[in-house]
């Protein structure tokens, strides 16, 4: 262990000199102060782990040296063993109360001062390890708390970046779902283009027969007029024959039995009859035929308004009866395409609406811009859809009406159409409540489709 050093203070320099021989002795080191003054000098320089102090001294005495050294800063927990004369419990309570630690009186055992110097050298190196390693634990701590705040740190890094990666999870998932229309309306547009092309093939073949069973038609309604009116003229020479004849009561037979009045007002109506069907044949295949987009269209700045007005002016004759129709016409810029066929899409929708209309209702016409998009909405108050039917409205031929009303090509149709117009048409609908179809349409469409205005 390192050589304890040991201030010993004492006007006396006997004293000094025994004290300086007994802890000499026993290895320890001695500085020796024969006044209370050097004794507080070498407490400044050298830092004893041990005083040992007389209380009556010339000048300071013990006493003071005691308050002084409280003041000292560094030197208040150094060890002070009185060593005193003076047998006065009082003074020896008051050496005690200023600080010191221990009491031993003159004239002293050696023995037993060498015990307590030991003693309290040793308590104060115990305690100041102790307090050596209090202050380790505080360094420790400290880190440890610098520890906990960087992992808080880290902690609050983690929650950062999860809330960025839920974040980039949630823009992905949006992504996907997005994705996942466009392919949905790719294979849409797909399964559309697919099926047109399949009716244009389908409506050209039609083409031909159509026209020469239409004329055919025409030419048969032409000779059974010619037929019946021959028959007519053999009629009224039946009346002028008198004479019995066989062959004259055979055909009076056959048309008895063949029930030729019948057939003469049958027939008539049947080639009637198919004149029709063929006339909704032919409409037919022209839809198909703008379906896939044959028909030829001039482009150009179409006010939308004025396409509902003259749409409506055609389809008032079906919608009169069964409905009112209200307007409410908004600002709405003019949109560049072809008038005809966004005519076509208005009347698709007047028509689908009354159509909807079981006894009697309403239609609503509303027209309006949002930013760089104008829109055209057609609600009516028939009896909606379900969710079913709303999924494949827009498929090429699909009808809920029944054969000879719907051809189920009047949404598709739309749809090819407002899309070529790069717009997109929204639906709502409610069952039994009502639709509302609306067409969304851009004002400005790519700049190299446009003429020079
Ligand atoms: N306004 C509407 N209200 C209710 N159902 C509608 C409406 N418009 C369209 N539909 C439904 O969409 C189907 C397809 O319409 P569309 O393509 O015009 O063919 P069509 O009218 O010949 O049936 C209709 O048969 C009908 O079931
Ligand atoms: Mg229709």
């Amino acid at each position: 262990m390192k050589q304890a050093t040991v201030l010993a203070v004492d006007d006396t320099l006997e004293s000094l000199q025994l004290l300086t021989d007994i802890l000499g002795s026993e290895g320890y080191r001695v500085l020796p102060a024969d006044s209370g003054e050097l004794a507080l000098e070498s407490v400044v320089h050298t830092r004893p782990q041990l005083i040992l102090l007389d209380l009556r001294m010339p000048g300071m005495d013990g006493f003071e040296v005691l308050r002084r050294l409280k003041e000292l800063p560094g030197s208040r927990d150094i060890p002070v063993i009185i060593l005193s004369a003076v047998t006065d419990a009082e003074q020896r309570v008051e050496g005690l109360r200023l600080g010191a630690m221990d009491f031993v009186s003159k004239p002293f055992q050696r023995d037993e001062l060498l015990a307590r110097v030991k003693t309290h050298v040793e308590l104060d190196l115990a305690r100041r390890r102790l307090e050596q390693q209090a202050s380790d634990l505080q360094d420790t701590n400290a880190r440890l708390e610098i520890e906990i705040a960087e992992r808080r740190l880290a902690q609050g890094d983690m929650q950062r970046l999860t809330i960025y990666l839920q974040q980039a999870n949630e823009s992905l998932t949006r992504a996907k779902a997005a994705a996942e229309q466009a392919h949905q309306q790719l294979l849409q547009s797909d399964k559309m283009a697919s099926m047109g092309h399949l009716a244009a093939g389908v409506a050209h073949e039609l083409n031909n027969p159509i026209s020469f069973v239409a004329s055919n038609l025409g030419v048969l309604g032409q000779y059974l007029d010619d037929i019946f009116a021959i028959t007519a003229a053999y009629q009224n020479a039946e009346d002028c024959m008198t004479q019995p004849c066989a062959a004259l009561d055979a055909v009076f037979q056959l048309k008895e039995d063949k029930d030729f009045d019948f057939i003469q007002t049958d027939a008539r109506q049947l080639v009637q009859e198919s004149q029709e069907g063929l006339e909704r044949v032919t409409t037919i295949v022209r839809n198909i035929k703008n379906f896939s987009r044959t028909g030829d269209t001039t482009w150009t700045w179409v006010d939308l308004r004025a396409g509902l007005e003259s749409t409506l002016n055609i389809v008032w004759n079906e919608l009169k009866y069964k409905c009112t129709v209200t307007k409410d016409y908004g600002e709405a810029a003019p949109v560049w395409g072809a008038a005809s066929q966004l005519n076509q899409v208005f009347l698709n929708l007047l028509v689908n609406a009354a159509q909807a209309i079981p006894d009697r209702g309403s239609i609503h016409i509303a027209t309006g811009q949002r930013g760089a998009e104008v829109f055209v909405a057609i609600s009516d108050t028939g009896q909606g859809m379900d969710a079913e039917t709303l999924a494949r409205i827009f498929e090429p031929f699909y009808t809920t009406k029944p054969v000879g009303q719907g051809t189920g090509l009047g949404l598709s149709l739309s749809h090819e159409i407002i899309q070529a117009h790069h717009g997109r048409i929204m639906v709502d609908s409610v069952p039994a409540q009502g639709s509302t179809f609306t067409l969304w349409l851009p004002t400005h469409p790519p700049a190299s489709e446009t003429a020079p205005a």
